[in-house]
């Protein structure tokens, strides 16, 4: 296991469309072992393939559903996801990318989906999310689309302007 270099705009692995995983062997648990380790060191709370240049549909996250800091983490490998049943109501909410150092989109987001995916040996799974973790769900399958939360955003900062503004904005790094 080795972490991986985190690529960044305008590399252009981010703007295409990932191929679905068909081979779940020694070199795939490899890449979600690697990208496991480099999204607990950015640290973030949610990384897809493409994002260390591998145009694969897998993506790892690691959040808690509450919001208690100390509430217990909860790490998901979503292989070729799906959103299915997305909820029509939506929340405007901040969100960074780890592709996108240094600044933060306000994008509009379903409050709740459920996703159909395979877990990391390959069998299916459902995940229902809401809240924060279905935010992160939905980030990380545009990744695999090649969409990044700025083509979504109503509103896009840089750190910087949010700093002199004297904004307390929290953003997760996905
Ligand atoms: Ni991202």
């Amino acid at each position: 296991m080795a972490p991986r270099t985190i690529i960044t705009l305008p590399n252009e692995t981010l703007t295409r469309k990932a191929r679905p995983v068909t081979d779940f062997g020694e070199s795939f648990q490899t890449l979600v072992d690697d990208m496991i380790e480099t999204m607990r060191l950015a640290p973030g709370v949610g990384l897809a393939a493409p994002q260390v240049d591998v145009p694969l549909r897998v993506a790892v996250v690691e959040f808690g559903q509450e919001e208690d800091e100390d509430a217990p983490k909860k790490l998901y490998t979503i292989v070729n996801p799906e959103i299915v049943r997305p909820s029509e109501e939506m929340i405007l909410g901040m969100e960074g990318c780890l592709s996108i150092p240094g600044f933060v989109a306000e994008v509009d987001r379903h409050a709740e989906v459920t996703v159909k995916a395979l877990n990391r040996r390959g069998q299916p799974v459902k995940i229902k999310a809401e809240g924060w973790l279905a935010r992160i769900f939905q980030h990380e399958i545009d990744h695999l689309n090649g969409i990044l939360m700025t083509d979504r955003a109503e509103r896009v900062f840089s750190l910087e302007e949010l700093e002199a503004e004297d904004e307390d904005e929290d953003a997760l790094e996905v």
